[in-house]
């Protein structure tokens, strides 16, 4: 396992993207929605460095079935969601791999008639997506690893991690 981005560099770039989200959004009925579980470190961090009103919620998706780093059968549970009627949407993730979650998440709630959507990612990964989609606001492109740490994990583990680590095969086995 090494460190790709540390900490402190994660924590710049963040306030930035708050700091460009919170000025797209001036006057405007704003609500984040993480997708839980991944994204809830980055939504804590963003949200406090957008300074314009906004209201918070959380969505669901898990698209690895357990212990395995390749895409399984996407589940998305809404019983959290806010309403987010006229309102402002942000969907923000923790990684935009194969696009899939986002793409299927937008689907899901075009239908409860948000004003607006569009999606923040902490990380995009490159090489990889299968959509024609792609995130309206990213902190960083990455190559295509498999990376744990600031929300994103491996089996549930590693999510605590302050920085973004690739995993290596030696750390799987
Ligand atoms: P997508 O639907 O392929 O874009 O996958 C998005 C979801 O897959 C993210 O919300 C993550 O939970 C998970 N994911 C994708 N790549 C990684 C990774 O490198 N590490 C950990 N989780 C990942
Ligand atoms: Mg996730």
């Amino acid at each position: 396992m090494y460190t790709l981005l540390p900490a402190h560099q994660i924590a710049l770039r963040v306030a930035e993207l708050g700091r460009t989200i919170g000025e797209a959004y001036r006057g405007k009925p704003l609500t984040i929605l993480g997708v839980l579980n991944g994204s809830v470190i980055m939504v804590a961090d963003l949200m406090r460095s957008i300074e314009v009103p906004h209201r918070i919620g959380f969505v669901h998706a898990s698209s690895y079935a357990g212990k395995t780093t390749e895409s399984g059968s996407l589940s998305v549970g809404l019983n959290l969601m806010p309403d987010i009627e006229g309102r402002d949407v942000l969907l923000v993730d923790d990684i935009f791999d194969t696009g899939k979650t986002l793409v299927r998440l937008l689907d899901e709630l075009r239908t409860y008639r948000p004003a607006s959507i569009r999606t923040a990612v902490l990380l995009w990964k490159q090489g990889r997506s299968v959509v024609e989609t792609t995130p309206d606001y990213f902190g960083f492109q990455i190559p295509n690893a498999f990376v744990v740490g600031y929300g994103l994990d491996y089996d549930d583990d590693y999510r605590h991690l302050p920085n973004i680590a690739v995993l290596e095969q030696c750390d799987l086995d």
